[in-house]
């Protein structure tokens, strides 16, 4: 079976296919157009990361197609106008009629090159930035209504859990109860799985996701956007720095609070964290804006706002999979790539439940991209719904 996947809900144009044999998964490709027009704006305006999915998704087809060898040559038997051909393209036009600059790509496109050996596509359709997901759902419906492939919807959250599933080759066998920790730019869940398709949100932030406090306090400190990485970078090289090889002799200690990390719930919440962040900065910076010691000061920051974040996800997972029996832990969404979050994770699961099985995406799976709600849709494969009615839907829940 192979499957064409399609990712739009945030600012990364995704396009992945996937060869499933005898339940072996074989990627066939997994292209992932980051725009870097927001950051710049330090953060991402909806309108214009559709302008960019709009622009991108034929190119990222071609590619990937192209990589995976299903781009048929240009035929022009294939050409044909008539009457049913004409009245085809006039419903993609009803399709696209409001991603007027998608359609006038895709139409040509369509004409071109006959229909690949695809046998379903699979598409984000929540949860995201609405007129995001609607570009993906739309170019989806577009391609299954033409080349008459069934069209499976994804849920986001769902797929970042499931692309963990890649590697194990699609072995659930001993794996449930699981607790899934997914921590991404919009959410952080706690979710428990009973089987693919069994959840249950058992906690989420209150406020803000662990991912959007890193990108707000990069923002804060002045470091762009997506504040994650760029974070995680700086506290490496504070790690290294002689300055706090001993930070207790160290002249500045800076602490943050750790919200939450008392509470009996599974619940969080981060923005308390990031009002820290803004107080302490404005703080620090008037006092050692224009001294030698501030690039420091920013690094240690980054370094107590990195732990704070960790402490918080790694204690309520620990709890979570203590309280519910949990057999596995399983990390998803971009903060997944945080090296420190993963490592200590393990830590922890090593010293307290040695037992548990632990799994982590590859660090390119963790952020966006369409490899993963490929392997969400061949979990569903018998879940396909009619190209018509399928909606984009910003706020879908995985329960
Ligand atoms: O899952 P994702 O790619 O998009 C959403 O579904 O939101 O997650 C993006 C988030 C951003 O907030 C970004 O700052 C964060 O993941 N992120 C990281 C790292 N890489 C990406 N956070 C911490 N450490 C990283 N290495
Ligand atoms: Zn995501």
């Amino acid at each position: 079976m192979r499957i064409l996947a399609i990712e739009t809900s945030c600012d990364d144009t995704g396009i992945a296919i996937l060869d499933v044999k005898n339940k072996k998964f074989t990627v066939l490709s997994n292209i992932v157009s980051s725009q870097k027009i927001h950051k710049k704006y330090g953060g991402v305006f909806p309108m214009m990361a559709k302008r960019e999915h709009q622009a991108n998704l034929v190119p990222v087809l071609m590619q990937s197609l192209k990589l995976a060898k299903l781009l048929n040559s240009p035929d022009d038997k294939h050409r044909v106008s008539g009457v049913s051909h004409r009245a085809k393209f006039k419903i993609v036009e009803k399709i696209l009629e409001r991603e007027s600059e998608l359609l006038k790509q895709l139409q040509p496109f369509l004409k071109k090159y006959k229909k690949p050996d695809i046998d379903l596509i699979a598409v984000t359709h929540g949860p995201g930035l609405e007129p995001c997901l609607w570009v993906g759902v739309n170019f989806a419906r577009v391609l299954s209504y033409v080349w008459d492939i069934p069209l499976i919807p994804v849920n986001h959250i769902e797929a970042h859990i499931l692309v963990n599933f890649l590697s194990t080759r699609s072995d659930l066998v001993d794996r449930f109860p699981a607790v899934a920790l997914v921590v991404s730019g919009g959410h952080t869940q706690l979710i428990l799985m009973n089987g693919v398709g069994k959840y249950k949100i058992i906690g989420e932030t209150r406020d803000d996701a662990a991912g959007e406090c890193f990108d707000k306090c990069a923002k804060i400190l002045g470091l762009g956007y997506p504040g994650g990485p760029i974070i995680s970078q700086l506290a490496k090289e504070l790690k290294k720095d002689i300055y706090l090889q001993n930070r207790r002799s160290s002249t500045l200690q800076v602490q943050l609070p750790r919200p939450m990390i008392r509470t009996k719930d599974y619940d969080f919440s981060f923005s308390g964290l990031k009002t820290a962040v803004l107080y302490l900065h404005k703080d620090l910076k008037n006092k050692y804006f224009y001294t030698s010691k501030y690039r420091s000061i920013v690094k240690e920051l980054c370094w107590e706002i990195q732990q704070a974040i960790i402490d918080v996800l790694v204690k309520k997972t620990i709890k979570a999979v203590k309280d519910f029996n949990a057999k596995t832990i399983i990390l998803g969404g971009g903060v997944s790539a945080n090296d420190e979050l993963r490592k200590q994770l393990k830590e922890k699961i090593q010293s307290d439940m040695p037992n548990t099985q632990y799994l982590i995406p590859d660090t390119a799976l963790s952020t966006d991209n369409a490899l993963m709600i490929a392997v969400a849709g061949y979990f569903h494969r018998s879940d396909t719904k009619d190209w018509q009615k399928i909606k984009a839907n910003a706020n879908l829940r995985i329960s």
